[in-house]
């Protein structure tokens, strides 16, 4: 049975083929070809296999977002496969999965090199859509130190003295200026070799949504997110799918002015904290 005859099809790739990644490409994917990254071979089989039954074409790779050279491969990959319309960056690690060293290594710098990478191939009119995180909101970085960060390039983020210092403190910190340097990336980008390519590239920072992410936090620190969403206007925890609807709104025609921004989808955490309705534990 041949589910798709056409040939010439407008490529997705997704880095990161979690929860909420997956639910992103199940929203925009028809009718395109949809190129998979993650470092789990054992993911991309069993995602791979449930898109591709339910009428999506599909192709994997095995790629690590913490190496420039499986990055920009992925990139390449992406390319050889038609022209790259839409590109989704999930991967990333939450405090409690990991050390403050490697959510650098991968929600920041990983997030640099795979946005720098398709900066180089994405299409005209393409669209891209960084997942950061509420904890975005929660670390104010002083804006001389956002200036320096955001003019510097890629390679060199680990050696600015505000990351060696304050991100590699424990890996809250890590997160929370990781995740704010995801808005600043999009921002850089839009304005620069994205813009040079006429694409557009926008971040999406999720609240709490009920992801295997969000189970490891809710092992380690369940009261403190427990009490976080009690005091939220919206009440409850989030799910992959309305994280979905906003990206496809982002990465679709209606959003054609928008453009280096990031939308804050979290049911009135960031809110409730900013007014002092909650008390953050940090
Ligand atoms: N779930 C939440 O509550 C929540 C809230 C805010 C932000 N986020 C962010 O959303 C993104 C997606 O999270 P999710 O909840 O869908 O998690 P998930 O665990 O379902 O997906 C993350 C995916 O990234 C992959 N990955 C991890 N390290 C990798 C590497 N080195 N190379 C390639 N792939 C790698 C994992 O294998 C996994 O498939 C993450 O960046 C996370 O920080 C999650």
């Amino acid at each position: 049975m041949i589910f798709d005859r056409n040939e010439k099809k407008q490529v997705v790739a997704l880095l990161g083929a979690g929860s909420m990644g997956t639910a992103i490409v199940r929203r925009i994917g028809a009718g395109k070809k949809i190129l998979l990254g993650d470092i789990s071979e054992e993911t991309l089989k069993r995602v791979g296999e449930d898109l591709s039954r339910c009428g999506y074409d599909m192709k994997t790779l095995v790629v690590n977002a913490l190496q420039k050279e499986s990055i920009e491969a992925f990139a390449r990959k992406a390319a050889e496969l038609g022209p790259v319309m839409y590109f989704i960056d999930t991967a990333g690690a939450s405090p409690n999965q990991a050390s403050p060293e490697h959510i650098v290594n991968l929600d920041m710098v990983g997030t640099g090199y795979a946005v720098d990478a398709f900066g180089k191939v994405i299409a005209e009119g393409g669209a891209g859509l960084l997942i950061s995180s509420q904890a975005a909101y929660m670390y104010p970085i002083p804006n001389d130190i956002e200036l320096q960060l955001v003019n510097t390039p890629t390679e060199e983020l680990k050696n600015v003295k505000f990351i060696q210092e304050v991100a590699m403190q424990n890996s809250g910190f890590a997160y929370m200026i990781a995740k704010r340097m995801n808005h600043l990336q999009a921002q850089r980008a839009a304005a620069t070799t994205w813009r040079k390519r006429r694409a557009r590239i926008n971040s999406i920072s999720p609240g709490v949504i009920v992801t295997p992410l969000a189970y490891d936090e809710f092992r380690a620190s369940g009261e403190g997110y427990q009490a976080m969403i009690d005091a939220s206007a919206a009440q409850r925890t989030g799910t992959s799918d309305e994280i979905a609807e906003a990206a496809a709104f982002l990465l679709g025609e209606h959003a054609k002015f928008i453009t280096g921004t990031d939308l804050l989808i979290d049911g009135g955490v960031i809110a409730s904290i900013r007014t002092g309705e909650f008390k953050l534990w940090l």
